[in-house]
Formats: C-alpha cells, sequence, structure tokens
C-alpha cells in the first residue's frame, strides 16, 4: 500500500530534454543551469513536475538511454552542483523533478560491460556474470525485437569475451543479468543516489525486460515483478514520497501487473490509450476509445496512469493490431521517413496539420479524460519536426524561445548547436516561439495554459470516478464523459469531427457553467462547434433526469456506464 501523499494523482507533467532546452554557455548544448532559469516559464505553463530525459554521462548512441556511469551528471548538461541546484530552485517554485533510470541495460562502455567482456580485465572476475552471455545465440528465440528498423537479433558477438551478449534494444546497449543479486542491489543503489541528491521521482524505463527465461517472450516475467516489488519497498522505506513511474509498454490487462497490490510501480503510462485517441479524431469516431477504457482495469489503491500524447519516441503502434497500425501509417505518416520502427516520428502539430482546434481538443481529452496527463516540451507552442535527423533526433530540436538567431536557444554559432533549430516556413522559430506566443490570448500556448490551470482547479479530474455520457443518441462523433469525485461532478463533451454535431444536454441541473468559458449553458439542444469541446459543471443542486428533446434519448441518460 501506497505510503505518500499521492500527489502525482494532481500533478500534470512536462517531459523535456535537457540538451533541447535553454543553453547557458554558450557551447550549442542545452544544460541544467539553463533550465534552471527557464523553470519561471514551466511554472507559468502551469505544470508541477517536470520528466528529465537521461542526464547521465553517456556515448548518446540511444540518446542517453545508453548510461556509461549511472552517479554523474553528462558533462555538457553541468555537474551534480548544478543538479542540486535545479532541484532547489524548483521545489522553491513548488516544481517536482523526476529523473531517468534505466535499470535493465547500460552503455556497452559502461566500466562495468568493459570488465565483464575482457576477461584480461582486473576487475573482470567481478563483472564476469553481471551481462546476460551466452555461447549461442539461440536462446531465448521467442522475444521479439524493439527496434525493428536497426536490429536484427537480441544477441550480438563480442570478440574480446568470444561469447555472445543479450540486448533488447541497440547491440550498443547490453542488458544486465538480473539473475545476479550483485546488479540487483547495484541497481538499488542508483534509485539511493538519486533519491540523495533530490529527485521526486524516478522513471523507470523498459521494465518488462529485466530477466529472461527460457520458453516465453522474456517479457512481464514474475521474476521481475518481485524485483519491481523490491525496488518500490526500498523507495517507501527510505523517502516514500519517491514517485516511481513505469514505462511498460504493454496491453491493459498486462500493465496491470506493474501496479501489483498497490505495491510496485505507482504510476504506468496508458500506452494503448494514446494511438487510439489519433485514431478516434482522424475516423471522427469515439469507437477505438471506448473499446480501450473498457479493457482498462481499475487500479489499486495510490495507482495512477499516466496519459500522454506526443513524447520523445516514435508514436508507438505496438499496442495497436496490424490492421490499424497499417491505417495509422497511411493517414499520419503518408512519407515513409515520418515511419520508425514500429511508429511514427512526428510531433504533435505536425500531426494535426498545425490546425489549432484539433491540438486543444486532443489537450481538452488529455487533461480531463483518466489518470495524470504529460506534456512534451515544444507541443505546447506547436513545434515541428525533422525527418531528416538520425533515430528519433527530429523530435528532440532545440527549444523555440523567440525569433533570434538559434530561436533564443544558444548564443553558440548555428553550426555548433547539438541539432538544428527548426526553421521552416510554418513550424520555423521565427514564428513559432514563445516570445511570439506569450503575449498573444489567441496562442496555442495561452490556449494550453488555461486549460491546464481549469484542469488544476478540479482534483476530480486526476482522483474521480469515469463514466460516458451520451450527448448524440445517433453519432458516435462526441466523446462525453462525467467525472465524478467527492460529491462533484463535470461533463466534459468533445467533438471529434470537423462538422458541428447538435445534441442534447439533459436536465440534471438547472444550468451548466462552462469552466473553459465562464459562459452559463442551459440543459436542452446544444450544438458543438467543430471540433469543439466543454467542461461542464452542474450549476445547484442535481435534478431528476428529465431527458427529453429531439436528439435525447426516451431515457437514461444519466444511465452512465462505468468502464
Ligand atoms: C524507452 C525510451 O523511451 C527510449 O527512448 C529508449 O530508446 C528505450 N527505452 C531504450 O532505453
Amino acid at each position: 500500500m501506497t505510503q505518500n501523499n499521492s500527489w502525482y494523482k494532481d500533478a500534470v507533467f512536462i517531459e523535456l530534454n535537457t540538451r533541447a532546452f535553454k543553453d547557458s554557455d554558450g557551447d550549442g548544448w542545452g544544460d541544467l543551469p539553463g533550465l534552471t532559469s527557464k523553470l519561471d516559464y514551466l511554472k507559468d505553463l502551469g505544470v508541477d513536475a517536470i520528466w528529465l530525459l537521461p542526464i547521465m554521462p553517456s556515448p548518446l548512441r540511444d540518446d542517453g538511454y545508453d548510461v556509461s556511469d549511472f552517479c554523474d551528471i553528462f558533462p555538457a548538461y553541468g555537474t551534480m552542483e548544478d543538479f542540486k541546484k535545479l532541484i532547489s530552485e524548483a521545489h522553491r517554485r513548488n516544481l517536482k523533478i523526476i529523473v531517468e533510470i534505466i535499470p535493465n541495460h547500460t552503455s556497452d562502455q559502461h566500466p562495468w560491460f568493459q570488465a565483464s567482456r575482457d576477461p584480461q580485465h582486473p576487475e573482470h572476475a567481478k563483472y564476469r556474470d553481471w551481462y546476460v552471455w551466452s555461447d549461442t545465440d539461440q536462446k531465448y528465440q521467442q522475444a521479439r525485437i524493439i527496434f525493428t528498423d536497426s536490429e536484427t537479433s537480441n544477441w550480438t558477438f563480442d570478440q574480446l569475451r568470444g561469447q555472445y551478449f543479450w540486448h533488447r534494444f541497440y547491440s550498443s546497449q547490453p542488458d544486465l543479468n538480473y539473475d545476479n543479486p550483485e546488479v540487483q542491489q547495484a541497481m538499488l543503489d542508483v534509485v539511493k543516489f538519486w533519491i540523495d541528491a533530490g529527485a521526486d521521482g524516478l522513471r523507470v524505463d523498459a521494465p518488462p525486460y529485466l530477466f529472461e527465461r527460457e520458453g516465453t517472450n522474456c517479457e512481464n516475467l514474475p521474476e521481475t515483478h518481485a524485483y519491481l516489488k523490491r525496488m518500490r519497498k526500498f523507495v517507501d522505506d527510505y523517502k516514500p514520497e519517491t514517485l516511481l513511474l513505469s514505462e511498460a509498454n504493454q496491453w491493459p490487462e498486462d500493465v496491470i501487473e506493474y501496479f501489483g497490490d498497490g505495491d510496485e510501480m505507482h504510476m504506468n503510462f496508458h500506452f494503448p490509450l494514446m494511438p487510439r485517441l489519433f485514431m478516434a479524431l482522424a475516423k471522427g469516431d469515439r469507437t477505438p476509445i471506448e473499446e480501450i477504457l473498457a479493457r482498462t482495469p481499475e487500479l489499486p489503491e495510490g495507482c495512477q496512469w499516466g496519459t500522454f500524447l506526443r513524447c520523445h519516441d516514435e508514436l508507438t503502434l505496438e499496442m495497436v493490431t496490424p490492421e490499424e497500425r497499417q491505417w495509422m501509417w497511411e493517414t499520419y505518416a503518408p512519407d515513409p521517413k515520418q515511419r520508425i520502427n514500429l511508429g511514427i516520428r512526428r510531433r504533435l502539430a505536425p500531426l494535426m496539420d498545425n490546425d489549432q482546434r484539433k491540438i486543444l481538443l486532443l489537450h481538452s481529452m488529455l487533461l480531463t479524460m483518466v489518470g495524470s496527463p504529460f506534456l512534451y516540451y515544444g507541443d505546447e507552442i506547436g513545434m515541428g519536426d525533422n525527418v531528416d535527423l538520425f533515430d528519433r533526433n527530429g523530435l528532440r530540436t532545440p527549444m523555440q524561445w523567440d525569433d533570434s538567431p538559434n530561436a533564443g536557444f544558444s548564443e553558440a554559432p548555428a553550426e555548433r548547436l547539438y541539432a538544428p533549430v527548426i526553421s521552416d516556413p510554418i513550424y520555423g522559430y521565427q514564428v513559432v516561439n514563445v516570445a511570439a506566443q506569450e503575449n498573444d490570448p489567441d496562442s496555442l500556448l495561452n490556449k494550453i495554459r488555461h486549460l491546464i490551470a481549469v484542469r488544476k482547479q478540479w482534483r476530480l479530474f486526476g482522483r474521480g470516478e469515469f463514466a460516458w455520457k451520451h450527448f448524440n443518441f445517433n453519432s458516435k462523433a462526441v466523446v462525453a464523459y462525467q467525472r465524478s469525485w467527492q460529491g462533484q461532478r463535470i461533463v466534459v463533451l468533445n467533438n471529434l469531427t470537423d462538422a458541428p454535431v447538435s445534441g442534447w444536454i439533459p436536465e440534471t441541473a438547472k444550468s451548466f457553467l462552462d469552466l473553459l468559458t465562464g459562459e452559463s449553458i442551459l440543459p436542452g439542444d446544444y450544438t458543438l462547434a467543430p471540433y469543439g469541446f466543454v467542461w461542464l459543471k452542474p450549476v445547484g443542486p442535481d435534478l431528476p433526469n428529465e431527458a427529453t428533446g429531439p436528439n435525447s434519448p426516451q431515457a437514461g441518460y444519466l444511465g452512465s456506464d462505468k468502464h
């Protein structure tokens, strides 16, 4: 059972890359002091917690997910002192900082691996069994390959050791051997290190793959769950308010295991919901959302879903059927360059054809439907992407602060930036930037700020019950639901189509307050604008259901179904 106050249930998160946010010393790379200087921006955006992509030393073959030292800072980002300063400045503003731990694997440059692979290494005896070695590459054949575009096997031969090593991701990321108790302890020491450094939470990368067993797909194994529970117990004993945020990209039936009985991870991302929001929007039909919420189990006490639209990775299509994947690729990634592995490497604004109505509609669902929402840096101003950059780097370009050279991100010469700024005519920093949007009340930035501010006034969005509602019985175009908690309720209507949709707001209250505009809305006929949405708070006491009218059901509007 959780021993903390579940602060993460009320939080709005943002995910960002230190390297991409703000360069303080003119070397072309964002850094921790730069990020610290921009905390007020994040506070004004309305977020409560900042999830930092990996900040540890790394050769960056997987952009920091290939760690070469778990207990230090990547030099270009600064020092541990800079990290501690970031923590204290964040805490001063009541912001929390989440760091990554990557328990499944290290970089092949990590000293543990160097010692493990080299029989002549002075520490070989200690580290020999820290990785998964084999004389053959035929073991664990049922395990799928995750990076399908770049890897053909989960085994790679190491010349020095004369054996194959196991890796679920790039061959430069050997998997640690969790059957070795020393590895298990070493990772708990890493957790302790970052808690001691002040982190409020840890995003636990790729948890399904910690153990391997013959005859299985080597995912979600009981041994893996047992270890994650041990990690949780350590956290609960050591600093119980620390959040463990798990990244198990699995179906709901498998993901639920990562919450245990409330004694494993506090949060896990709802991966299957995400592509279905995009699917429902493109189809103008809420069915994909209904289906996945029907498959979404109740969580144990103290647990929470993390929801998101886009992130630093491809828009993953692992949790859809092959037919749905093909449809998503054809719809959202018509250019093959926009596809990678089993997903789509595009940012939110280009996916939405830069249509502010659609971007906001997705945020309306993100902020009200289920769990705690995660934004991805730059999406709040509608940044674009660059498919010409390697791997997923086109989603990780410099933050666009203003229209000065290098988008106000860095004073380095442009050729020294870690990645070029986006500068095309539609999404380029000359037009899409924070400064331009700050003073424009109609900007995407200000509208998203407003949505976040309203969400945060109502804890029911993070903690309440979810129930479907009916707005128009003849159409699937509207996603209508109610969130309720401690005697309060809010009804949310989202129109997935570019046509107005008329429906019926039942007389369950004398009137409703549209929380986003402050307007009073009377029960009865109502028309949602194209891609429009409203968050309706009943005013006064609830009334008995008297649903009648041209679009109303004969009965039972309040007979909503809990998922
Ligand atoms: C998930 C991370 O989000 C992704 O960026 C990374 O490549 C893999 N885990 C491997 O660590």
